[in-house]
């Protein structure tokens, strides 16, 4: 049977280094509080404006092609995840396929914010085992620090999120053993409200007015208490289903790398999966949440690190706005 199988990995972070101090300043809040409640200790911004989610997916995908031992020109389809597009259309993978220098090849943005990437993982895995393409690029990529509100009123969200970017290679494996053994995807609409950005909406003419700019309606809202109860449910949910299906327990996953919205979260969802705290990736206390891009961050630098070799069944799985959730079983 032909499976896909993630070849490469790569990451990119801006430079610009935000401590919980730093934002301290500019709202009532402190280390001590963002850090029990989140585990965030810093995270990084864009170091001016003009950077968009595309830019910081170029060497986060340079990288991962080098590692897969590929060209840009050998990719024959680009799937870009994010929630914050350059700009609203077209989305943020043509800027990609353009700046990489890419054949005309297929290019498509996937909107499924913290479960992006996994949704992102099914399609280029559907479409290798279908035949349609050989060498698929992922990549989830985040600008959050342009449209977080760094104020009083936005202290709620705006201490949670990040920029970055990460990115795979996924391309077709031989080897029945290696690679994606299961990916599962779920949405609940019910969701869609608790965690959104509202303005500016087709559904309102004119789309954007400067009372929803004076309400704020152009930042994002969330119910950070039902997101999490949702979370700690639905991800440990979705997990144990995927290793169910392919008989296998907690014992056989060696890595676990969840999306990283909540330190707590994730401790709590490992704890209830049997995953032992060593086996558990994060990087969310120093980069906070950069949503789409979370997952394969964790996985580049897990490899770059050795935590990842031939072999490694890592267990990975996501919550986020929708709601929507995933999971994803993968051998490398
Ligand atoms: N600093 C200090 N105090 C704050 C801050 C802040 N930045 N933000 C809120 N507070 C205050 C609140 O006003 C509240 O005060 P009150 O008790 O006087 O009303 C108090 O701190 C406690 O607030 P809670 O909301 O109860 O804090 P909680 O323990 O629930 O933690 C958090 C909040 C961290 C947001 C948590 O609910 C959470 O992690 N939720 C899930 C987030 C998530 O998973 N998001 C999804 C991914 S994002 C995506 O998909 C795009």
């Amino acid at each position: 049977m032909m499976r896909a199988a993630i070849t490469g990995a790569g990451h990119y972070l801006p430079s610009k280094v935000v401590t919980n101090d730093d934002l301290a300043r500019l709202m009532t809040t402190s280390d001590e509080w963002i850090q029990q409640r989140t585990g965030i200790k810093e995270r990084r911004f864009i170091e001016h404006d003009g950077i968009g989610a595309s830019d910081l997916a170029v060497p986060a995908a340079k990288m991962a092609l080098d590692q897969a031992g590929l060209a840009p020109v050998d990719v024959d389809a680009i799937i870009f995840a994010t929630l914050s597009p350059d700009v609203n259309f077209p989305g943020s993978a043509v800027f990609l396929q353009h700046k990489l220098g890419c054949r005309q090849i297929c290019a498509l943005d996937v909107r499924n914010q913290c479960s992006g990437f996994l949704y992102s993982l099914s399609i280029a895995d559907a479409w290798i085992r279908a035949g349609v393409y050989r060498n698929v690029l992922i990549v989830g990529a985040e600008v959050h620090s342009t449209g977080i509100e760094l104020n009083e009123r936005g202290r709620d969200v705006a201490v949670l999120f990040g920029d970055g970017a990460g990115a795979v290679v996924v391309q077709p494996s031989d080897d029945d053993a290696r690679g994606i053994l299961d990916v599962e995807l779920h949405a609940d609409g019910v969701g869609a409200r608790e965690l959104w950005l509202e303005a500016p909406a087709s559904m309102y003419v004119p789309r954007l007015t400067q009372a929803m700019l004076d309400e704020g309606r152009h930042y994002p809202k969330m119910n950070g208490k039902a997101v999490f109860r949702w979370a700690v449910d639905k991800m440990p949910e979705v997990a144990a289903a995927s290793l169910a299906r392919l008989g296998m327990t907690s014992q056989d996953v060696d890595l676990f790398v969840p999306h990283q919205a909540n330190m707590r979260i994730n401790q709590l969802v490992a704890m209830k999966l049997n995953i032992p705290q060593e086996k558990l990736v994060h990087n969310i206390d120093r980069y906070g949440n950069t949503t789409a891009a979370t997952i394969p961050i964790g996985l580049s630098e897990s490899w770059k690190e050795g935590r990842i070799a031939k072999g490694t069944r890592v267990l990975m799985a996501a919550f986020g706005a929708g709601f929507t959730w995933a999971s994803a079983v993968v051998r490398f």
